[in-house]
């Protein structure tokens, strides 16, 4: 894995951000003391495994994937830790001037406190920082709860995949625009209805 090294408190992460991509809410992430946005390093194996086994919407990935995840150099993978606990995580690939988010989970117990906004605009300040042009993911046409989250940071729908999933569930495909030069979050709008 390359390894970014960034360890930043959330507060330093959103002002960060509001900087390079100049999202305006990314002020109002709430104060998480001691939480951090750090790397993920195989000592988290366990801890995101406990995530992704009580989200059943979330990538599914087992033991063998995440390590392997954990192995492409192409792979960026963070966490939020806070006394040694992984709360959150969000996994990307930055190929070209794209980074695809793959899965992004926040432990049952601290949802909606801001862990996965905070991830997702730290891979945005990340993309950003790299000359990203698109960041593209693929989210179930039923989880109202993550396309919420997505349209709050700024994504449109781009696409759907019939049946794409293993329950037949479709798939639609959301994309954010970088302006690779600024930064910024260039404005967009639905291409097929959500
Ligand atoms: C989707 C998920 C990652 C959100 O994580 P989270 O840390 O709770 O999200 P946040 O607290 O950062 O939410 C930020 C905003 O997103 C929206 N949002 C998040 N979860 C939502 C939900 N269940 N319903 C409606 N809006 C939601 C809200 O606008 C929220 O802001 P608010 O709490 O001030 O209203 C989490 O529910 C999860 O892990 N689900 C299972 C895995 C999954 O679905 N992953 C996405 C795969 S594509």
């Amino acid at each position: 894995m390359q390894v970014v090294r960034l360890s930043l408190p959330l507060r330093a992460v959103s002002r960060f951000v509001a900087d390079a991509a100049r999202l305006a809410e990314a002020a109002s992430l709430p104060a998480m003391p001691e939480a951090a946005i750090e790397p993920m390093t195989v000592a988290d194996v366990a801890g995101v495994l406990r995530i992704e086994a009580s989200s059943p919407e979330s990538s599914g990935w087992d033991e063998a994937q995440l390590r392997g995840e954990l192995d492409r150099t192409w792979a960026h993978l963070w966490v939020i830790r806070r006394r040694g606990h992984v709360q959150a995580f969000l996994a990307a690939w930055l190929v070209a001037d794209e980074l695809h988010v793959l899965n992004v989970a926040t432990d049952p117990g601290h949802r909606r406190k801001g862990h996965a906004h905070a991830l997702l605009l730290h891979a945005l300040a990340f993309a950003a920082g790299r000359g990203v042009r698109l960041v593209l993911l693929e989210v179930r046409r039923g989880n109202a709860g993550a396309i919420a989250l997505y349209r709050r940071i700024g994504f449109v729908a781009m696409g759907l995949r019939a049946r794409y999933y293993s329950n037949d569930e479709d798939a639609l495909e959301m994309v954010l625009r970088l302006d690779p030069d600024t930064g910024k979050v260039l404005p967009g709008q639905d291409e097929v209805r959500v």
